[in-house]
């Protein structure tokens, strides 16, 4: 005989990613009840290497929700960025073009922070679940059915449904196709993302173009170097041994008189780059917030940003529903993140196209693009409009 368990809250949140995590500590701070099912175990989620960079207002935002102590103690304010191209180094100084800055501190690191803060303040995050399916999201009672990490069947009923599950989750599938508007672009690339034991080798980020391919050097730490290149989306990573690596790292970031630092690498993978938005971030009683809407390249560093601030937006939302019964603020959610998703998405594929080697392009589009860097660092207004985008666009109205 079948055995069910039902369990009743405001808001049932699918993955705790950013966008989940994000949005149970906004919606406890307002008090709103929520519950994440999250699929993957507690140990798993806080090991997944990922994003590093911070936009200035989710810096401030963690401060604000008591979240902040370690990333004050451990992440790297960088006040600007270098572009490197044409044997050429130039420093874009965000401080000075826009009075904010970026911080540097993995994903992963505030995964760990948002998830112990919510677990010692009772709320709960179920882990290691699976089977989810979401029922009844065009009704007025919507619940996900899910089996817990016992194998037992469970049944979360709720009066809205997030699905924070990523690209790959179930929540933007559960809304019928003809009624999904979605726009793909896949690019030719992909990334080989390193972390290496060494010592910093500079200040801050370089954004490298380079014939031979893109390359971006990124930190973790005093002791540990977050460093990625542009390489073939399909390579299987046998076919890079770290030498291979070293070298190619060594030709895309050659400078004069510098040498970049090498050490042990310890983790390595190939990301494929990809753009993607589903403009129905909203269905009945479903809402989708971040990766599970929309994808970006990770070259303007905006994936994370983007997830956190959709989950603000909606937080304000419900906010407004619990509080006034008003339901405006839900039915335009989809409209508010897109304003701000499409900029990100525009950005992002801006970063990439400008920075990466496309062998389907010709010599003529390559040299447009190394116009448009040299714009960029010759040009205050040329500066501004991207040091801007970089640090955040504003999230308050
Ligand atoms: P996710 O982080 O994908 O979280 C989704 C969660 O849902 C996961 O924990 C998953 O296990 C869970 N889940 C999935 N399916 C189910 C299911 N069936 N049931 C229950 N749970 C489920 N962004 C930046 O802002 N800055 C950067 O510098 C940056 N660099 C990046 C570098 C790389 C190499 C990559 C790959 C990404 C980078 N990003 C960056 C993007 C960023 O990592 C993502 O945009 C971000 O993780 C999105 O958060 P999310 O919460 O929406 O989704
Ligand atoms: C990172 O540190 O992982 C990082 C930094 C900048 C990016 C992408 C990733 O654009």
């Amino acid at each position: 005989m079948l055995t069910l368990t039902a369990m009743r809250t405001q808001i049932g949140i699918i993955g705790a990613g950013p966008a989940g995590l994000f949005l149970s500590h906004l919606l406890a701070r307002i008090g709103i009840e929520c519950v994440i099912l999250e699929h993957r175990s507690r140990e798993e989620i806080e090991g997944t290497i990922r994003a590093g960079v911070l936009e200035d207002w989710v810096t401030h935002l963690m401060d604000e929700l008591g979240l902040a102590e370690r990333l004050k103690r451990e992440g790297r304010p960088d006040t600007g960025v270098t572009f490197q191209f044409s044997n050429r180094r130039h420093h874009i100084d965000f401080i000075e073009l826009t009075g904010k800055q970026i911080t540097v501190y993995a994903q992963h690191e505030v995964i760990k922070d948002l998830v112990a803060a919510r677990l010692h303040s009772g709320g709960p995050i179920v882990f290691s679940i699976s089977d989810v399916a979401l029922k009844g999201i065009d009704s007025e009672t919507p619940a996900i059915a899910y089996r817990d990490s016992g194998g037992a069947a469970q049944e979360l009923r709720c009066d809205f449904i997030v699905g924070c599950d990523g690209f790959h989750g179930p929540s933007r599938q559960a809304i019928p196709p003809d009624k999904r508007v979605e726009h793909d672009m896949v690019y030719p690339f992909g990334w080989l993302g390193i972390l290496a034991e060494a010592p910093r080798s500079w200040h801050e980020l370089i954004y490298s173009n380079h014939e031979r391919g893109f390359a971006l050097l990124s930190t973790r730490s005093p002791q540990v170097q977050r460093i990625y290149i542009q390489c073939d989306p399909h390579d299987d990573i046998a076919v890079w041994p770290d030498d291979r690596i070293w070298a190619e790292m060594q030709a895309r970031f050659a400078f004069d008189g510098w040498k970049l630092a090498e050490g042990r690498i310890f983790q390595k993978n190939i990301v494929g780059l990809r753009s993607f938005v589903c403009d129905t971030m909203r269905y009945g009683r479903l809402f989708l917030a971040g990766d599970a809407a929309h994808i970006v390249p990770p070259t303007g560093a905006k994936g994370m940003n983007l997830a956190v601030a959709d989950v603000v937006f909606l937080s304000r939302a419900l906010d407004a529903w619990y509080k006034k019964g008003n339901r405006d603020g839900l039915e335009r959610y989809p409209e508010t993140c897109l304003r701000r998703v499409w900029k990100a998405e525009r950005f992002s594929w801006y970063m990439t196209t400008m920075l990466h080697r496309n062998d389907a392009e010709s010599s003529f589009e390559r040299q447009i693009h190394l116009a448009d860097l040299d714009h960029v660092v010759s040009s205050r207004a040329a500066a501004t409009a991207l040091a801007e985008v970089y640090v955040g666009l504003p999230i308050d109205p």
